[in-house]
C-alpha cells in the first residue's frame, strides 16, 4: 500500500530540505526522499552542499588559512611559530566532523517539524487522480503518493569528454575534498569558483598550483576591476592561472597526470602533475529519477523545466535548486524551496532573482548583488561608481588585512543602488547590508547616512557610499 503525504520532496540538499520544513510548517504533511549516504552506508542528508561542497570547502579553506596565517602573517604580530606543521588526516577529519555535525542537524530538524524521512533513491512510478506515486528503493522498498512534489535532485561535477573522474588522480569537487597528503604539483581546469577555492586551499598547503582555464577573461561574470584587482593577488600569492588554453589529452598512470593543452599563444605545452581537478561547471542531477513516467520535460542542458516559479507543466510538480535554471547555489536553492511550499499553501512565495549574492571564498574574498559595471553600460544605465579602499579602513589595518576595495553602482539620477562588488577582508559578511540596502531600494545616500560602528569593515561599505558622491572622508 502507498504511504499518501500531502508533499514529497525529492531531494533533501539545500533546496529540498529547507522546503520540506517550510511546508511542515505550513501544516502539510511532507515526506522528504535522500540517497547520500554517510561513510558507514547511514543516511547523509544535506546533499551537495553539506557533503561535498560549500561546508566542507570552507571547512579546509578555514584550516589552510590558519596554516597560512602561522607560516606567514603570526610574525607580523609579534607571535613566532617555528616548525608549524599540517597535519592533513587531522584536516579531513575535522572537516568531516563538521559535516556531520550538519547531516545530523538535518535529521533533527526532520524530527523537530515532523517532516517523514526516507533514506533511498526516489523515482518517479506512475500519476493517477490520487496524484504521483514515487517508488523509494533504499535498504527498504516503499511506494508514496502525494498530490504535490518537489523535486530537489542537484547536480554532479561535469567531466571532461572522454576524461572520467576516478577520484584518484582525476578529481571531481568531491576527491578533491578528500586529497590524503599535498600534492606536490596540483592542477586544476577550470578557474572559477571550485578552481579558485580548491587552488587556494592546496596552494597554502603548500602543492605547486596551475589553473589551466579555457577562457580569455578571468571571473568574466565578476565586476571587471574587481577581476582584475583578484587577479593581480592570486597571481602574488603564487596561483599560476592561465587564460584561455585549450585543454587535449589527459593521461592518468600510477605517476599521476600528464595534461597537454595548447596556451594562449598557440603553443603545445605539457604539465605533469600528481593530481587534477577538473572543476568546469556541473550537470543538473536527474539520474534515476525516471521523469519519463510522468511525462516530465527538461531542457536542453538536462535541467527540469520551470517557469519562474518553479511549476513545471505538470500540475503539482515543483523543481528548485541547482537541477533548474539559475545560479547554481545554496542560497538560491533555499529561496526557491521555500517559495514553493509556501505557494502549495495558498501563499506568494518570492525570490528576486536580481537579489541573489555571490561569494568567492578565497583569501581575499570576493562578494558581489546586484548588476555590474560591465552589465549597467551593456544595459544602456547611466550609472554612478564609488569606491574604498579597505588600506584607508582603521579596522584592517588593525587586522592586517588591507587588501581589496568595496565598489558601489548607483543609478546616476535616482542614486538607488544597483550594484555592490567585495573584494577584501569578510567580503561573504560584508555583501549582506549591501543586499539588504537593495531590497529595501536603498540610494547611496541612505547608506551614507547610516551610522556604521566604528572600527568595522563596513565602514568601507558606508565610505563607498560617500564616494559615489564623490565625498568621502577617510581617503
Ligand atoms: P544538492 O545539494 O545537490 O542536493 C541534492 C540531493 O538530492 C543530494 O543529496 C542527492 O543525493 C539527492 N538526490 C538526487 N537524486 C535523487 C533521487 N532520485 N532520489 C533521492 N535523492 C536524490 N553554494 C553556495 O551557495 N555557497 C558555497 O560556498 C558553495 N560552495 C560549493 C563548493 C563546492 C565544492 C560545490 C561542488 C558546490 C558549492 N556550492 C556552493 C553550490 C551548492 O552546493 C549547490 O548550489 C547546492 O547544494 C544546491 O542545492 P540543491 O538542494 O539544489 O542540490
Ligand atoms: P564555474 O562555472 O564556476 O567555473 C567553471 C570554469 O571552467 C569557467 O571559468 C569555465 O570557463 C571553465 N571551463 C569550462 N570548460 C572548460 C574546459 N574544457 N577547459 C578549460 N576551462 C573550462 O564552475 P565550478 O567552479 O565547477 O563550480 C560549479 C558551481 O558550483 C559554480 O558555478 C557555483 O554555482 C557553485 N559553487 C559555488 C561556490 C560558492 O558560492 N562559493 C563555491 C564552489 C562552487
Amino acid at each position: 500500500m502507498s504511504k499518501t503525504f500531502d508533499v514529497i520532496v525529492i531531494g533533501a540538499g539545500p533546496g529540498g530540505y529547507i522546503a520540506a520544513i517550510r511546508a511542515a510548517q505550513l501544516g502539510m504533511n511532507v515526506a522528504c526522499i535522500d540517497e547520500w549516504k554517510n561513510a558507514s552506508g547511514g543516511p547523509a542528508p544535506g546533499g551537495t552542499c553539506t557533503n561535498v561542497g560549500c561546508i566542507p570547502s570552507k571547512a579546509l579553506l578555514q584550516s589552510s588559512e590558519h596554516f597560512e596565517q602561522a607560516n606567514h602573517h603570526f610574525a607580523d604580530h609579534g607571535i613566532s611559530a617555528k616548525d608549524v606543521k599540517m597535519d592533513v588526516a587531522k584536516m579531513l577529519a575535522r572537516k568531516d566532523t563538521v559535516v556531520k555535525q550538519n547531516n545530523d542537524g538535518i535529521l533533527y530538524l526532520f524530527k523537530k517539524n515532523k517532516v517523514t524521512f526516507f533514506h533511498g533513491r526516489g523515482s518517479f512510478a506512475s500519476k493517477s487522480e490520487a496524484g504521483y506515486e514515487i517508488k523509494v528503493s533504499g535498504k527498504a522498498e516503499e511506494s508514496l503518493t502525494a498530490k504535490d512534489i518537489i523535486i530537489a535532485t542537484g547536480s554532479s561535477a561535469r567531466a571532461l569528454p572522454g576524461v572520467p573522474f576516478d577520484e584518484e588522480n582525476i578529481l571531481s569537487n568531491d576527491g578533491a575534498l578528500r586529497v590524503g597528503a599535498v600534492p606536490k604539483k596540483l592542477a586544476l581546469i577550470g578557474s572559477g569558483v571550485i578552481g579558485l577555492e580548491m587552488g587556494s586551499v592546496w596552494r597554502r598547503l603548500g602543492a605547486e598550483v596551475t589553473i589551466l582555464e579555457g577562457l580569455p577573461t578571468f571571473l568574466g561574470a565578476v565586476d571587471e576591476q574587481i577581476a582584475k584587482e583578484a587577479k593581480k593577488i592570486f597571481d602574488k600569492q603564487g596561483l599560476n592561472i592561465q587564460l584561455g588554453v585549450k585543454v587535449g589529452d589527459i593521461k592518468s598512470s600510477k605517476k599521476g597526470v600528464s595534461v597537454n593543452y595548447t596556451n594562449a599563444k598557440g603553443e603545445a605545452q605539457s604539465l605533469d602533475v600528481d593530481k587534477l581537478i577538473v572543476s568546469i561547471g556541473r550537470v543538473p542531477n536527474t539520474t534515476g529519477l525516471n521523469p519519463e513516467a510522468i511525462g516530465l520535460q527538461l531542457d536542453e542542458r538536462g535541467a527540469i523545466l520551470v517557469d519562474a516559479d518553479c511549476k513545471t507543466a505538470l500540475p503539482g510538480v515543483w523543481a528548485v535548486g541547482d537541477v533548474v535554471r539559475g545560479p547554481m547555489l545554496a542560497h538560491k536553492a533555499e529561496e526557491e524551496g521555500v517559495a514553493v511550499a509556501e505557494r502549495i499553501a495558498g501563499q506568494h512565495g518570492h525570490v528576486d532573482f536580481n537579489l541573489v549574492p555571490w561569494v568567492i571564498y578565497t583569501s581575499p574574498e570576493i562578494a558581489w548583488v546586484g548588476r555590474t559595471e560591465q552589465q549597467l553600460k551593456a544595459d544602456g544605465v547611466a550609472y554612478k561608481s564609488g569606491t574604498f579602499p579597505f588600506l584607508a579602513n582603521g579596522r584592517a589595518r588593525a587586522l592586517g588585512d588591507t587588501t581589496g576595495m568595496v565598489k558601489m553602482l548607483a543609478d546616476a539620477t535616482t542614486d538607488e543602488i544597483l550594484g555592490v562588488h567585495i573584494i577584501g577582508p569578510q567580503a561573504s559578511e560584508l555583501i549582506s547590508e549591501a543586499t539588504v540596502a537593495m531590497a529595501f531600494k536603498a540610494s547611496a545616500e541612505d547608506i551614507a547616512r547610516i551610522c556604521h560602528a566604528h572600527p568595522s569593515l563596513s565602514e568601507s561599505t558606508k565610505e563607498a557610499a560617500l564616494a559615489v558622491d564623490k565625498r568621502t572622508l577617510n581617503f
